[in-house]
Protein backbone atom coordinates (compact mmCIF):
# COMPACT_ATOMS: atom_id res chain seq x y z
CA UNK A 1 0.00 0.00 0.00
CA UNK A 2 1.45 3.34 -0.91
CA UNK A 3 0.92 5.77 1.87
CA UNK A 4 3.04 8.32 2.98
CA UNK A 5 5.05 8.79 6.37
CA UNK A 6 5.12 12.78 7.46
CA UNK A 7 7.12 12.24 10.35
CA UNK A 8 10.29 10.50 10.17
CA UNK A 9 12.81 10.03 13.05
CA UNK A 10 16.05 9.16 11.25
CA UNK A 11 19.92 8.47 12.85
CA UNK A 12 18.40 11.12 15.84
CA UNK A 13 17.58 13.35 13.78
CA UNK A 14 13.72 14.60 13.34
CA UNK A 15 12.53 14.67 9.50
CA UNK A 16 8.86 16.45 9.01
CA UNK A 17 7.31 16.67 5.83
CA UNK A 18 6.18 20.28 4.59
CA UNK A 19 2.43 19.60 4.41
CA UNK A 20 1.98 23.20 3.34
CA UNK A 21 3.72 22.68 0.19
CA UNK A 22 2.15 19.64 -0.52
CA UNK A 23 0.88 18.40 -3.25
CA UNK A 24 3.28 20.31 -5.43
CA UNK A 25 6.83 19.43 -3.57
CA UNK A 26 7.56 16.83 -1.67
CA UNK A 27 10.15 18.21 1.09
CA UNK A 28 11.33 16.70 4.22
CA UNK A 29 12.44 19.24 6.53
CA UNK A 30 15.02 18.38 9.49
CA UNK A 31 13.82 19.92 13.37
CA UNK A 32 16.49 20.29 15.95
CA UNK A 33 15.00 22.50 18.83
CA UNK A 34 11.08 22.65 20.36
CA UNK A 35 11.26 26.52 19.01
CA UNK A 36 11.25 25.03 15.45
CA UNK A 37 8.50 22.24 15.84
CA UNK A 38 6.28 24.84 17.75
CA UNK A 39 6.53 26.92 14.11
CA UNK A 40 5.92 23.88 12.03
CA UNK A 41 2.95 23.27 13.84
CA UNK A 42 1.42 26.61 14.25
CA UNK A 43 2.14 27.01 10.38
CA UNK A 44 0.61 23.74 9.64
CA UNK A 45 3.58 22.31 8.04
CA UNK A 46 2.91 19.32 10.25
CA UNK A 47 -0.71 19.36 11.24
CA UNK A 48 -3.58 16.71 12.12
CA UNK A 49 -4.47 16.08 15.67
CA UNK A 50 -2.36 12.58 15.77
CA UNK A 51 0.42 14.00 13.79
CA UNK A 52 1.23 17.33 16.41
CA UNK A 53 1.22 15.32 18.93
CA UNK A 54 3.72 12.56 17.76
CA UNK A 55 5.89 15.22 16.56
CA UNK A 56 5.26 17.34 20.11
CA UNK A 57 6.58 13.91 21.29
CA UNK A 58 9.86 13.87 19.24
CA UNK A 59 10.57 17.77 20.12
CA UNK A 60 10.69 16.44 23.80
CA UNK A 61 12.90 14.20 23.44
CA UNK A 62 14.98 16.33 21.58
CA UNK A 63 15.25 18.76 24.52
CA UNK A 64 16.00 16.01 26.78
CA UNK A 65 19.03 14.93 24.99
CA UNK A 66 19.67 18.69 24.75
CA UNK A 67 19.78 18.71 28.34
CA UNK A 68 16.59 21.50 27.79
CA UNK A 69 13.84 22.94 30.55
CA UNK A 70 11.28 20.14 30.03
CA UNK A 71 8.62 21.85 31.87
CA UNK A 72 9.20 24.71 29.23
CA UNK A 73 9.58 22.84 26.71
CA UNK A 74 6.02 20.90 27.14
CA UNK A 75 4.47 24.61 27.88
CA UNK A 76 5.91 26.03 24.41
CA UNK A 77 4.37 22.73 22.58
CA UNK A 78 0.96 22.69 24.31
CA UNK A 79 0.30 26.29 23.19
CA UNK A 80 1.00 25.90 19.49
CA UNK A 81 -2.47 24.40 18.96
CA UNK A 82 -4.88 24.60 21.52
CA UNK A 83 -7.79 22.13 20.18
CA UNK A 84 -6.73 19.38 19.00
CA UNK A 85 -6.04 17.30 22.90
CA UNK A 86 -3.72 14.77 21.18
CA UNK A 87 -0.81 17.40 21.67
CA UNK A 88 -1.69 17.94 25.39
CA UNK A 89 -2.00 13.47 25.63
CA UNK A 90 1.46 13.77 24.23
CA UNK A 91 3.21 15.84 25.66
CA UNK A 92 1.69 14.72 29.42
CA UNK A 93 2.95 11.11 28.48
CA UNK A 94 6.24 12.24 27.87
CA UNK A 95 6.49 14.23 30.84
CA UNK A 96 5.29 10.75 32.74
CA UNK A 97 7.89 8.63 30.69
CA UNK A 98 10.43 11.08 32.29
CA UNK A 99 9.34 11.04 36.01
CA UNK A 100 9.59 7.27 35.60
CA UNK A 101 13.34 7.47 34.42
CA UNK A 102 12.91 6.06 30.63
CA UNK A 103 14.77 7.12 27.71
CA UNK A 104 12.16 9.79 26.56
CA UNK A 105 13.65 9.16 22.90
CA UNK A 106 12.39 5.52 22.93
CA UNK A 107 9.30 7.04 24.76
CA UNK A 108 8.51 9.42 21.70
CA UNK A 109 8.97 6.22 19.57
CA UNK A 110 6.37 3.87 21.37
CA UNK A 111 4.36 6.96 20.94
CA UNK A 112 4.72 6.76 17.30
CA UNK A 113 4.49 3.46 16.95
CA UNK A 114 1.07 3.43 19.46
CA UNK A 115 -0.69 5.64 16.80
CA UNK A 116 0.49 3.46 13.43
CA UNK A 117 -1.46 0.50 15.58
CA UNK A 118 -4.53 2.35 16.66
CA UNK A 119 -4.84 3.30 12.96
CA UNK A 120 -4.47 -0.19 12.00
CA UNK A 121 -7.64 -1.33 14.36
CA UNK A 122 -9.65 1.47 13.31
CA UNK A 123 -9.25 0.17 9.79
CA UNK A 124 -9.87 -3.41 10.44
CA UNK A 125 -12.84 -2.46 12.67
CA UNK A 126 -13.99 0.61 9.88
CA UNK A 127 -13.72 -1.54 6.89
CA UNK A 128 -16.85 -3.32 6.73
CA UNK A 129 -18.57 0.24 6.70
CA UNK A 130 -17.78 0.60 3.58
CA UNK A 131 -19.87 -2.16 1.54
CA UNK A 132 -19.47 -2.85 -2.26
CA UNK A 133 -20.46 -0.03 -4.30
CA UNK A 134 -20.98 2.39 -1.35
CA UNK A 135 -20.36 6.69 -1.91
CA UNK A 136 -18.01 7.59 1.13
CA UNK A 137 -17.68 11.30 1.85
CA UNK A 138 -15.00 12.67 4.32
CA UNK A 139 -13.88 16.04 4.56
CA UNK A 140 -10.47 17.90 5.96
CA UNK A 141 -7.70 15.19 5.79
CA UNK A 142 -7.59 12.47 8.34
CA UNK A 143 -5.39 10.39 6.55
CA UNK A 144 -1.94 9.14 6.49
CA UNK A 145 -0.53 12.77 6.27
CA UNK A 146 -2.33 13.90 9.55
CA UNK A 147 -1.63 10.63 11.95
CA UNK A 148 1.08 8.26 11.66
CA UNK A 149 0.10 5.04 9.58
CA UNK A 150 -3.20 4.45 7.92
CA UNK A 151 -4.86 7.54 9.15
CA UNK A 152 -7.89 7.85 11.19
CA UNK A 153 -10.88 8.24 8.71
CA UNK A 154 -9.01 6.87 5.55
CA UNK A 155 -8.13 3.64 7.08
CA UNK A 156 -11.13 1.95 6.22
CA UNK A 157 -11.10 2.91 3.16
CA UNK A 158 -7.32 1.59 2.74
CA UNK A 159 -8.29 -1.84 4.07
CA UNK A 160 -11.62 -2.10 1.78
CA UNK A 161 -9.23 -1.09 -1.22
CA UNK A 162 -7.37 -3.60 0.09
CA UNK A 163 -9.70 -6.11 0.34
CA UNK A 164 -10.80 -5.73 -3.33
CA UNK A 165 -14.13 -3.61 -2.52
CA UNK A 166 -15.45 -1.46 -4.91
CA UNK A 167 -15.95 2.00 -3.55
CA UNK A 168 -16.07 5.76 -4.59
CA UNK A 169 -14.64 8.54 -1.93
CA UNK A 170 -16.22 12.15 -2.45
CA UNK A 171 -13.06 14.67 -0.74
CA UNK A 172 -14.58 17.74 0.46
CA UNK A 173 -11.94 20.91 -0.60
CA UNK A 174 -12.19 21.94 2.65
CA UNK A 175 -11.82 25.72 2.80
CA UNK A 176 -9.86 27.55 3.71
CA UNK A 177 -6.61 25.69 3.26
CA UNK A 178 -7.97 22.77 1.34
CA UNK A 179 -6.63 19.75 3.36
CA UNK A 180 -9.09 17.89 1.35
CA UNK A 181 -7.69 18.87 -2.26
CA UNK A 182 -4.28 19.28 -1.50
CA UNK A 183 -3.57 16.54 0.92
CA UNK A 184 -6.48 14.08 1.35
CA UNK A 185 -6.83 13.80 -2.87
CA UNK A 186 -2.95 13.20 -3.22
CA UNK A 187 -3.02 10.68 -0.95
CA UNK A 188 -5.74 8.89 -2.16
CA UNK A 189 -4.39 9.51 -5.45
CA UNK A 190 -1.30 7.36 -4.53
CA UNK A 191 -2.94 4.32 -2.72
CA UNK A 192 -5.29 4.22 -6.33
CA UNK A 193 -8.51 4.62 -4.69
CA UNK A 194 -11.32 5.96 -6.83
CA UNK A 195 -12.65 9.05 -5.60
CA UNK A 196 -14.10 12.84 -6.62
CA UNK A 197 -13.24 15.88 -5.06
CA UNK A 198 -15.83 18.57 -4.39
CA UNK A 199 -16.46 22.41 -3.37
CA UNK A 200 -17.73 21.71 0.48
CA UNK A 201 -21.25 23.32 -0.15
CA UNK A 202 -21.96 20.50 -2.92
CA UNK A 203 -21.85 17.84 -0.10
CA UNK A 204 -25.65 18.80 0.48
CA UNK A 205 -26.68 18.33 -3.20
CA UNK A 206 -25.20 15.19 -3.57
CA UNK A 207 -26.74 13.88 -0.10
CA UNK A 208 -30.01 15.42 -0.99
CA UNK A 209 -29.47 12.94 -4.93
CA UNK A 210 -28.95 10.07 -2.85
CA UNK A 211 -25.43 9.91 -3.61
CA UNK A 212 -23.72 9.64 -0.55
CA UNK A 213 -24.33 6.78 1.63
CA UNK A 214 -21.90 7.55 4.59
CA UNK A 215 -20.00 9.55 6.01
CA UNK A 216 -16.10 9.35 7.73
CA UNK A 217 -14.23 12.18 9.35
CA UNK A 218 -11.59 12.11 11.88
CA UNK A 219 -11.18 14.57 14.74
CA UNK A 220 -9.16 16.53 17.12
CA UNK A 221 -11.48 16.18 19.76
CA UNK A 222 -14.00 13.76 21.55
CA UNK A 223 -15.50 15.13 24.62
CA UNK A 224 -16.60 12.94 27.60
CA UNK A 225 -19.90 13.50 26.12
CA UNK A 226 -19.41 12.59 22.78
CA UNK A 227 -19.33 16.57 21.21
CA UNK A 228 -16.71 16.00 18.08
CA UNK A 229 -14.49 19.01 17.58
CA UNK A 230 -13.15 19.01 14.08
CA UNK A 231 -12.28 21.33 10.76
CA UNK A 232 -14.25 23.53 10.31
CA UNK A 233 -17.43 22.50 8.34
CA UNK A 234 -18.13 19.30 10.23
CA UNK A 235 -20.62 20.62 12.42
CA UNK A 236 -22.76 21.84 8.69
CA UNK A 237 -22.14 18.06 7.45
CA UNK A 238 -23.23 16.36 9.99
CA UNK A 239 -26.74 18.19 10.07
CA UNK A 240 -27.22 18.05 6.75
CA UNK A 241 -26.47 14.06 6.60
CA UNK A 242 -29.00 14.00 9.64
CA UNK A 243 -31.50 16.07 7.63
CA UNK A 244 -30.81 13.15 4.56
CA UNK A 245 -30.49 9.95 6.80
CA UNK A 246 -27.15 9.73 6.05
CA UNK A 247 -25.05 7.68 8.78
CA UNK A 248 -22.38 9.88 10.04
CA UNK A 249 -19.15 7.99 11.74
CA UNK A 250 -15.95 9.99 13.31
CA UNK A 251 -12.78 7.65 12.86
CA UNK A 252 -10.81 8.81 15.90
CA UNK A 253 -8.57 7.09 18.61
CA UNK A 254 -8.36 6.71 22.29
CA UNK A 255 -5.72 9.69 22.10
CA UNK A 256 -8.16 12.18 20.53
CA UNK A 257 -11.01 11.47 23.36
CA UNK A 258 -10.78 14.27 26.50
CA UNK A 259 -12.71 12.99 29.16
CA UNK A 260 -11.73 15.81 31.07
CA UNK A 261 -13.79 17.77 29.60
CA UNK A 262 -17.43 17.55 29.55
CA UNK A 263 -18.96 19.06 26.31
CA UNK A 264 -17.71 20.41 23.25
CA UNK A 265 -18.93 24.16 24.53
CA UNK A 266 -16.28 24.10 27.00
CA UNK A 267 -13.37 23.45 24.04
CA UNK A 268 -11.31 26.56 22.99
CA UNK A 269 -11.64 26.63 19.15
CA UNK A 270 -8.66 27.95 17.54
CA UNK A 271 -9.00 30.97 15.26
CA UNK A 272 -6.48 31.36 12.50
CA UNK A 273 -5.25 34.14 10.53
CA UNK A 274 -7.32 36.13 8.26
CA UNK A 275 -4.86 35.34 5.25
CA UNK A 276 -5.95 32.23 5.11
CA UNK A 277 -9.30 32.84 3.76
CA UNK A 278 -8.77 36.15 1.45
CA UNK A 279 -4.89 34.79 0.77
CA UNK A 280 -6.47 33.56 -2.81
CA UNK A 281 -8.66 37.18 -3.26
CA UNK A 282 -6.61 40.29 -2.77
CA UNK A 283 -9.77 42.31 -4.20
CA UNK A 284 -11.36 41.90 -0.82
CA UNK A 285 -7.83 42.69 1.46
CA UNK A 286 -9.11 44.41 4.20
CA UNK A 287 -12.51 43.03 5.21
CA UNK A 288 -13.62 42.04 8.63
CA UNK A 289 -12.56 38.07 8.76
CA UNK A 290 -13.13 35.21 10.76
CA UNK A 291 -11.54 32.08 10.48
CA UNK A 292 -12.17 29.47 13.13
CA UNK A 293 -10.11 26.34 12.50
CA UNK A 294 -12.25 23.79 13.71
CA UNK A 295 -16.04 23.45 15.30
CA UNK A 296 -18.46 21.04 17.44
CA UNK A 297 -20.57 18.29 16.16
CA UNK A 298 -23.20 17.24 18.60
CA UNK A 299 -22.95 13.73 19.73
CA UNK A 300 -26.27 13.15 18.65
CA UNK A 301 -25.22 13.83 15.69
CA UNK A 302 -22.80 10.54 15.50
CA UNK A 303 -23.86 7.63 14.47
CA UNK A 304 -20.89 5.61 15.67
CA UNK A 305 -17.39 6.31 16.57
CA UNK A 306 -14.85 4.26 14.62
CA UNK A 307 -12.02 3.61 17.62
CA UNK A 308 -9.44 0.69 17.69
CA UNK A 309 -11.56 -1.08 19.97
CA UNK A 310 -14.46 -1.29 17.55
CA UNK A 311 -16.71 0.67 16.09
CA UNK A 312 -18.67 2.47 19.12
CA UNK A 313 -22.45 3.87 19.67
CA UNK A 314 -21.04 5.67 22.76
CA UNK A 315 -17.54 6.94 23.12
CA UNK A 316 -17.64 5.95 27.06
CA UNK A 317 -17.48 2.34 25.84
CA UNK A 318 -14.16 3.16 24.08
CA UNK A 319 -12.64 4.52 27.51
CA UNK A 320 -14.19 1.46 29.51
CA UNK A 321 -12.38 -0.99 27.15
CA UNK A 322 -8.99 0.83 27.53
CA UNK A 323 -8.91 1.04 30.66
CA UNK A 324 -9.46 -2.80 31.31
CA UNK A 325 -6.59 -3.29 28.40
CA UNK A 326 -4.37 -0.72 30.27
CA UNK A 327 -5.33 -1.15 34.49
O1 LIG B 1 -6.11 22.25 10.95
P1 LIG B 1 -5.75 20.82 10.70
O2 LIG B 1 -5.39 20.54 9.28
O3 LIG B 1 -4.71 20.31 11.68
O4 LIG B 1 -7.10 20.03 11.00
C1 LIG B 1 -7.10 18.63 10.93
C2 LIG B 1 -8.43 18.01 11.17
O5 LIG B 1 -9.40 18.68 11.45
C3 LIG B 1 -8.49 16.52 11.13
O6 LIG B 1 -9.74 16.09 10.70
C4 LIG B 1 -8.24 15.98 12.54
O7 LIG B 1 -7.07 16.51 13.09
C5 LIG B 1 -8.18 14.51 12.56
S1 LIG B 1 -6.69 13.88 11.91
C6 LIG B 1 -6.73 12.21 12.14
Amino acid sequence: MNVPAPIRWENGKLLLLDQRRLPGRVVFEEHREVESVVRAIRQLRVRGAPAIGVAAAYAMAIAWRDGDDLEQAAAELRRARPTAVNLAWAVEKMLVALSRGVDLIDAARAIHEEDRAMCEAIGKHGAPLIEPGCRVLTHCNAGALAVSHLGTATAPMYLAHEAGIPFHVYVDETRPVLQGSRLTSWELTQAGIDHTLICDSAAAHLMADGGIDLIIVGADRVTANGDTVNKIGTRSLAIVADYHGVPFYVACPSSTIDPATATGAEVVIEERPATEVVASIPAVAGVKVRNPAFDVTPAELVTAYATEFGVLDDIGECLRRKSVRKP
